[in-house]
């Protein structure tokens, strides 16, 4: 029995269902929203939203720690785990209300329960069915683990229970040298702890431009957060105090907690995705460049497909589907050209090609790279950072990437999308004048610099 018919079904709340849900309502289409759990998904409840309210936590605890530095006598007493938690889950619990008023403003159904897929047009909650005119698959992303690797959530623990830990841990090893594994590592390394990241590739946040890597391993040394390269994972044993993590080299590294940060997989199982004729590869929904699957009727958004797993990407195919359905002309997304941010400290941020990528694609011969040190910016010598701003571009051609490390260096990536996005050449940058005193300069600098004009260079 079909209890509820409307144009639009979408399972999964998260990013990408809410936003799709959001702009579907705004263009005049009916919708159901299904969630099992709290509208806002991973990012607002365990992801994106309480981790950087952690770190930065995590950076005022520096900041006390250091004040000295800056001429201002502070005494750390430590860390009131209960305390972050309060203004974490405060945070999230603001946005939240925000959310679930946003949605329920625009008319959007919101049912409460577990979705599954029973025919191209319909999703089943318990007794009930809801009939769209059309579906889109939003159910998002878990934390993955290894073969042979059990999650107890005590000792060995996913980023779910490490947003909930109610002490600071004396010693943890972090597996896994990616976006989650560097964050954690960073604010428990300002709240206190022991760190050690084991990574199996031969660098720390692999998937960046090599000298970004390079120079937040260098932070990471001089923080006293220890890592491993180059070193995978043989097995894990629990000890009186903790668990010994034993690495292929034979390496054995012990710690109170173990941080499993390898990568999230989609959630995809069991929901009968594949029964309704929906392409997968590897758990993960198949689309097209605009978010549609096999079957006419359905379309895939967020973590689910094998798309970079960002909210903000999320957030941008949903828009993208509710705008296709409502027969609005649509671009597909550039991913690219889409920024990334890693908010350890220092931060890391980028947009566009790496240098190893733009070679790929256009030859040694054919690529000009640059790196403007942070040294000579002023408001990063204020704040007392380190880093840089690289460039990668065309020689004598547009910017095809920017890649920053630094303290705060994320709020900058938006300048450089512009840049990367409408293929500025640097003279074009070097043109535009910054504001002075601030970091954004390193940008107009980087820029002034590989226009052969350099200012403040200081390599
Ligand atoms: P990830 O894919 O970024 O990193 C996982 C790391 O684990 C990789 O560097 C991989 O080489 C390493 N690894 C895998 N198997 C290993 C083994 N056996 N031994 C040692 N190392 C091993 O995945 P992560 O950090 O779990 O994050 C999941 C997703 O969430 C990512 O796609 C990320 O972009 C997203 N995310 C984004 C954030 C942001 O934008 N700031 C913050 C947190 C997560």
């Amino acid at each position: 029995m079909v209890d509820t018919s409307v144009d639009l079904v979408i399972l999964g709340g998260g990013s990408g269902g809410y936003a799709c849900a959001l702009r579907a309502a705004e263009l005049g289409m009916s919708v159901v929203l299904i969630e099992k759990d709290k509208v806002g998904g991973t990012c607002l409840h365990r992801g994106c939203i309480p981790t950087k309210a952690l770190l930065h936590a995590a950076e005022l605890a520096d900041a006390a720690r250091e004040s000295e530095k800056f001429g201002i006598k502070t005494t750390f007493e430590g860390i009131d785990v209960a305390g972050v938690n309060a203004y974490k889950d405060g945070v999230v619990n603001r946005l939240y209300k925000g959310l679930t008023g946003t949605v329920s403003s625009r008319k959007i159904q919101v049912v409460a329960g577990k979705g599954r897929l029973v025919s191209p047009t319909a999703v089943q909650v318990g007794d009930s069915t809801f009939q769209g005119r059309h579906v889109v698959l939003a159910t998002g992303s878990y934390a993955r683990s290894l073969p042979g690797l059990d999650i107890d959530g005590e000792r060995v623990i996913t980023s779910d229970h490490a947003l909930e830990l109610d002490r600071v841990p004396a010693s943890v090893m972090v597996l896994g040298g990616g976006v989650i594994g560097v964050e954690f590592a960073s604010v428990w390394r300002s709240f206190g702890a022991e760190v050690t990241i084991v990574e199996a590739l031969p660098h720390l946040v692999p998937l960046e431009d090599e000298a970004s890597s390079k120079l937040l391993e260098r932070v990471f040394r001089r923080r006293g957060i220890k890592f491993t390269l180059g070193a995978r994972f043989a097995g894990v044993e629990r000890t009186g105090t903790g668990v010994r993590v034993s690495l292929e080299g034979g390496e054995a590294i012990e710690s109170e907690l173990l941080l499993v940060a390898v990568g999230r997989g989609p959630i995809s199982a069991g929901l009968g995705f594949e029964a309704v004729g929906v392409s997968m590869d590897r758990g993960f929904v198949s689309v097209d460049e605009y978010c549609r699957t096999s079957v006419p009727t359905i379309s895939a958004v967020g973590d689910l497909i094998p798309t970079p797993q960002l909210a903000h990407v999320g957030f941008g195919e949903g828009i993208l589907v509710a705008e296709r359905l409502a027969e609005l002309p649509v671009v597909p997304i550039d991913y690219p050209g889409v920024p990334r941010v890693t908010y350890c400290e220092p931060e890391v941020a980028s947009v566009g090609l790496t240098e190893a990528q733009a070679v790929e694609k256009y030859g040694a011969d054919k690529v000009a790279t640059l790196s403007y040190n942070l040294g000579g910016n002023g408001k990063s010598q204020i704040l007392r950072t380190s880093g840089a701003v690289k460039l990668v571009a065309v020689k004598d051609g547009p910017v095809l990437g920017v890649h920053m490390v630094g303290s705060r260096v994320g709020e900058l990536v938006a300048e450089a999308q512009l840049i990367v996005n409408w293929e500025a050449l640097p003279s074009e940058v070097a043109q535009l004048i910054h504001p002075h005193p601030t970091q954004s300069e390193a940008v107009g600098e980087a820029h002034l610099a590989l226009a052969g004009k350099p200012l403040h260079a200081h390599n």
